[in-house]
């Protein structure tokens, strides 16, 4: 029986994932690499991604952009265009903290974060339309539960993934029946990005706990559990628009 959710057979498939050096995005590349997908994993140098493309160096090829600069995201849809032509999927994973409170936060933190999170992967979706469109494509953001239940020190952070958020639903509407847009939304995942120290923690191993303690699952999520849960996304074919949750139980909780 094939199965339902189209996840056994990803052979033919072409991805696109950025944010793929390292954390999420890099485990993203590799479980659809490992599926049998062809994969273009980006980050902004060709030295962060060697990790990634050596565990499938026949199925992934790297591209170095900084998705802050529009010639860069610009030569990065050239390029995906011209070996893809056909995109099936599109995963947004680049991102990053700027913690701080309101005081301690500067105009161009928010701009800096919106960029990032919202205005590039608006635009790399707007560049690679005619390759999404070509492949009945998907898009998959990856989003917050910050931006449903924040916390203090995440101003800037995490109004940039309720932007998101918000984008898929817009982008969902204005881009079916050909493409599918939705957004992942994560708990904590132990990454980098979880483990560098915020102000009121005096060590990673004190951090961690406390992160940990905060979901009902009492354990942060893998990497690999949100690579599983993005594949799943992006091959859920009458999924649109929607904001899938992993998250450990944390949202809930309140
Ligand atoms: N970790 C969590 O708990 C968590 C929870 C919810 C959502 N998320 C989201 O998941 C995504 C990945 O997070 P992570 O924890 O895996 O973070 P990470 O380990 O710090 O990885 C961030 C990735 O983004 C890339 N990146 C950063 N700035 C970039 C830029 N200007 N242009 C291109 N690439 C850029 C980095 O590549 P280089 O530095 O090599 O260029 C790296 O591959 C982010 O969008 C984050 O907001 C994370």
């Amino acid at each position: 029986m094939k199965d339902g959710c189209g996840l056994s057979d990803l052979e033919a498939k072409r991805i696109v994932v950025t944010g793929a050096s390292r954390g999420i995005g890099q485990a993203i590349a590799l479980e659809y690499a490992r599926r049998g997908a062809t994969v273009i994993a980006s980050a902004r140098s060709e030295t962060s991604l060697a990790e990634t493309k050596a565990v499938f160096p026949d199925r992934i090829r790297t591209i170095s952009a900084d998705l802050l600069d529009e010639e860069s995201l610009a030569g990065l849809a050239r390029t995906v265009s011209e070996a893809f032509g056909e995109v099936d999927a599109l995963v947004c994973c680049a991102g990053a903290l700027r913690y701080g409170t309101l005081e301690e936060l500067e105009a161009s933190d928010f701009e800096w974060m919106m960029k990032l999170h919202v205005v590039a992967p608006a635009m790399l979706v707007r560049a690679l339309l005619p390759a999404l469109r070509a492949g009945f494509g998907s898009v998959l953001m990856i989003g917050s539960t910050l931006a449903q239940q924040t916390a203090p020190g995440m101003s800037a952070y995490a109004a940039s993934k309720a932007a998101l958020h918000s984008l898929t639903h817009s982008l969902a509407l204005e881009l079916a029946p050909e493409i599918r847009v939705n957004t992942l939304s994560l708990g904590v995942i132990e990454t980098d990005m979880t483990r560098s120290l915020r102000p009121g923690f005096e060590s990673e191993k004190e951090q961690l706990e406390v992160l940990r303690s905060l979901h009902p699952l009492k354990r942060l999520g893998t990497a690999e559990e949100a690579a599983e849960a993005a594949v799943f996304a992006t091959e859920a074919r009458w999924m649109t628009g929607s904001i899938l949750t992993l998250d450990g139980g944390l949202v809930n909780a309140g």
